[in-house]
């Protein structure tokens, strides 16, 4: 069996006396999407929170790419290859698509001598820019402003981003939160592509999106992992059915 691209090892964090999650233990794998879901409040965004490093875990193992990273700072992560995308966006709405891309390429390249010349016609940012876009599908958009782009084109372009940055894992949470049928189908079918460029964490509330695109599926109730299989298997689960798909 491949090496997991990440792996957490019994990864705890309280809030005061609240355990938001409470040894948790999970492995993503080269080529999947690992669905973490729980009703809310259960630990997931805390969870998440602390694999990019923006909480440190109080306990437990985060290992990436076969390296512990749970003591490294948030961009030394990224910088590792742990990609990212929240509700809340970090792009600069003002700037086009391409604009925003360009910056992380630029964050990856160093600065060096790059501000005697005019960005936009620097090959050496605009390429790369540009092959990240394309990748996502988000070519003919490129000099649109962000603030423009439909909310999924802008997770595209988080994503984009990622790519340019190298991630070779994303830890998105709930992209598709506040799109409609028609963005959340088209998202679903772009994440479905991307596990191929690298795996998944995805946190998502649509239970049509996570059925239709999870290889696993994990649970998180009260902080705990209560089950991790199959679809199927967890669909089954009596457990899952009665914390929180509601058995009919
Ligand atoms: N920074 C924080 N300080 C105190 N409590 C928090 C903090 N962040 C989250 N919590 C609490 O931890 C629990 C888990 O929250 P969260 O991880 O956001 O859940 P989920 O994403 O699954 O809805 C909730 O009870 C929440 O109120
Ligand atoms: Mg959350």
């Amino acid at each position: 069996m491949a090496e997991p691209v990440l792996s957490l090892k019994g990864v705890s964090k309280s809030f005061g006396a609240l355990k938001a999650t409470e040894n948790v233990s999970l492995d993503l794998y080269p080529g999947e999407i690992h669905a973490l879901i729980g009703p809310n409040g259960a630990g997931k965004s805390t969870l998440i929170h602390q694999i990019a490093g923006t909480l440190r875990p109080d306990t437990g193992e985060i290992s990436f790419l076969g390296e512990r990273i749970d003591g490294l700072k948030v961009a030394e992560r990224a910088r590792r290859g742990l990609g990212r995308s929240f509700q809340v966006s970090s792009l600069a709405p003002e700037f086009s698509a391409l604009r925003n891309v360009m910056l992380a390429v630029q964050s990856v390249q160093g600065s060096s001598f790059r501000f005697f010349k005019p960005v936009l016609s620097d090959r050496s940012l605009v390429d790369p820019a540009m092959e990240a876009l394309a990748r996502v599908g988000l070519q003919d958009r490129a000099r649109v402003p962000a603030a423009e782009l439909s909310h999924g084109e802008r997770r595209q372009l988080e994503i984009a981003i990622a790519l340019a940055l190298g991630s070779k894992a994303f830890l998105l949470d709930e992209p598709m939160a506040g799109m409609g049928p028609e963005g959340s189908k088209a998202l679903t079918g772009f994440l479905s592509e991307l596990r191929e460029e690298a795996p998944i964490l995805l946190v998502e509330h649509d239970m049509d999106a996570v059925f239709a695109l999870a290889d696993r599926i994990s649970v998180l109730v009260y902080g705990r992992v209560i089950a991790s299989g199959s679809v199927d298997e967890v669909r089954a689960d009596p457990e899952v059915r009665r914390a929180y798909l509601g058995d009919e």
